[in-house]
């Protein structure tokens, strides 16, 4: 095929260097989860025991579906809805089950950025005083006691949110290169300068060393637990933002030609060290907090999510020396690893509508930017926020996101047969060529494992409903969500795409995107083997 079959589809704005690419995934994939929810859930799960499984996600799923999401992504260079119908006619809705997942994530990941907005305002003085539990339910969120929705606004949350959706909607308004990548640049090395040192400081602690000893202590009898399993492929999901559409919407604005499987190498074990870092400063605070409580670090209560972050850590940090300033970093580098997170889901959510309709930046911004800030400041700028979060959350991840992981691969490897050509793709543009493990990963491995993970997820909603809410509650807030995701992936798919972004629409052909890779590298090698004599004879001169 030639390049100019390849330039019928419309021209989209690309992220320029690969770079910036590769900055944009990597601030995608740290976020709140590798700061809150990681060390939640590791230590829910058995600590070091959690390791092991970890790592095997990270292999068999992580790798595997982000080299799938780019793959798509690139080849069909669009974000989910028109990437999927590109793909095949019929696919269309499950892109837009990916835009609603990342939709409702929108919502309440705005608000936990503003909760880390307004500890940072707490943190000068430490203002949590000596009950941290009771500031952050009672005087800070003023939880409703009974579950629901109020719509009692909160001023203090309020204003923050605010702040996170405004902040969101001028730096979406701006693009890609004017405003994720430069918002992208600043806040990512500043976040791993921040991290570094609440960690180095944390390992110095009395107590620290227990506690990383328990994040890395195997656990051999754990590993029999099939929970400890479920928990890690979840959270790999969430963490490298794969199967909900970011990673897939970020690839689309790659250059054409662009190392695929080397890039997302790079962002995947930049992700997991960060992960392990934030693991290693987590746990040796925990130590710290065992050590002054007297207990040993099993018996620390609210040690997962929304808890460890807001009421477990702030306890910590009124015993902590220093203690104001290791709040201020480390509510700062919350909200610094999180908003970049924030950005990448906002991504999926914009681009898929530009696609739709060819609004500009600015308009799809703002659009978008209303549609979701509204429900989030009605939903969770209120005494009820917290409860629907935490049951939003839940499903939405679990059911929505592990639920499109499995439609994706079914659909992708079984019925539309795309794996072959998705994989020469990928292999004509890669420094890493994939072999057949991956195409067993995708196309069996982990399907089968995901298939496991949503059944038993699914089963134990039904059966023993989640976190003791009443049923009436789990069933408007989870499984309502779920009904809508259906609806609003079937009804946006009746709307048509312009003819020219389905029919005239070529993928470029492995065969001379290789050519031309090869092409690159031979003139960057002839290119060095041309100065590389001058500059020897400028040397010995
Ligand atoms: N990958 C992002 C996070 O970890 C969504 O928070």
């Amino acid at each position: 095929m030639t390049s100019e079959a390849t330039t019928t589809a419309p021209e989209r704005e690309t992220w320029g260097k690969r770079s910036a690419f590769i900055i944009a995934a990597i601030s995608s994939a740290i976020g709140l989860g590798n700061i809150w929810r990681f060390p939640g859930v590791a230590y829910e799960n058995g600590g070091g025991a959690f390791l092991i499984p970890y790592l095997v996600a990270f292999l068999t799923a992580g790798l595997p579906i982000l080299f799938l999401d780019y793959a798509i992504g690139h080849k069909y260079r669009a974000a989910p809805p028109l990437a999927f119908k590109r793909l095949n006619r019929k696919a269309e809705p499950l892109g837009w089950w990916q835009v609603g997942v990342s939709f409702l994530i929108l919502t309440y990941y705005a608000v936990i950025i503003a909760w880390a907005l307004g500890f940072v305002w707490f943190s000068f003085g430490r203002q949590w005083g000596d009950d941290a539990v009771g500031f952050f339910t009672g005087e800070y969120l003023q939880l409703a006691s009974e579950p629901g929705v109020t719509f009692e606004f909160v001023p203090a949350v309020l204003v923050t949110l605010l702040i996170v959706w405004i902040a969101a909607i001028i730096v979406m308004s701006l693009g890609l290169r004017r405003g994720l990548d430069r918002a992208n640049r600043i806040t990512l090395p500043l976040l791993v300068i921040v991290f570094t040192i609440i960690v180095i400081y944390a390992m110095t602690l009395p107590g620290a060393w227990d506690g990383i000893n328990q994040f890395f202590a195997p656990n051999f009898p754990a590993l029999a637990d099939p929970a400890v399993w479920l928990a890690a492929y979840g959270h790999i999901f969430f963490s490298f933002s794969i199967a909900f559409g970011i990673m897939l919407t970020y690839s689309s604005y790659m250059k054409r030609r662009s190392d695929l499987a080397g890039s997302g190498l790079v962002v995947a074990f930049a992700n997991c060290g960060f992960e392990m870092l934030a693991g290693i400063g987590v746990f040796a605070a925990l130590g710290f907090l065992a050590f002054t409580q007297g207990v040993h670090i099993d018996d620390l209560e609210g040690i997962s999510g929304v808890a460890l972050a807001f009421m477990t850590f702030p306890t910590l940090l009124s015993e902590m020396p220093g203690g104001t300033v290791m709040a201020l970093l480390f509510f700062g580098s919350l909200v610094l690893a999180g908003f970049t997170s924030l950005l990448s889901i906002y991504q999926v959510v914009t681009g898929s509508l530009q696609d739709k309709t060819g609004w500009s930046n600015r308009r799809v911004a703002i659009v978008v930017g209303l549609a979701a800030g509204i429900p989030s400041v009605l939903l969770f700028g209120t005494t009820s926020g917290l409860n629907v979060l935490d049951v939003l959350d839940a499903f939405v991840n679990n059911i929505g996101v592990t639920g499109s992981a499995v439609a994706m691969l079914v659909l992708v490897a079984w019925v539309f047969r795309a794996v072959p050509g998705l994989r020469a793709h990928l292999n004509a543009l890669s420094s890493l060529k994939l072999g057949p493990v991956w195409t067993i990963a995708v196309s069996v491995v982990t399907p089968v494992i995901l298939a496991v993970i949503l059944v038993r997820g699914v089963e134990t909603y039904i059966v023993d409903g989640y976190g003791g809410f009443p049923t009436w509650f789990i069933s408007v807030i989870g499984w309502g969500a779920i009904a809508l995701l259906a609806v609003f992936s079937f009804a946006m798919s009746y709307r048509r795409y312009r003819r020219r972004d389905i029919d005239s629409f070529v993928p470029d052909e492995p065969e001379h995107l290789e050519t031309q890779m090869n092409e690159l590298v031979a003139e960057a090698r002839d290119a060095r083997e041309a100065t590389a004599p001058r500059s020897t004879s400028g040397g010995t001169r």
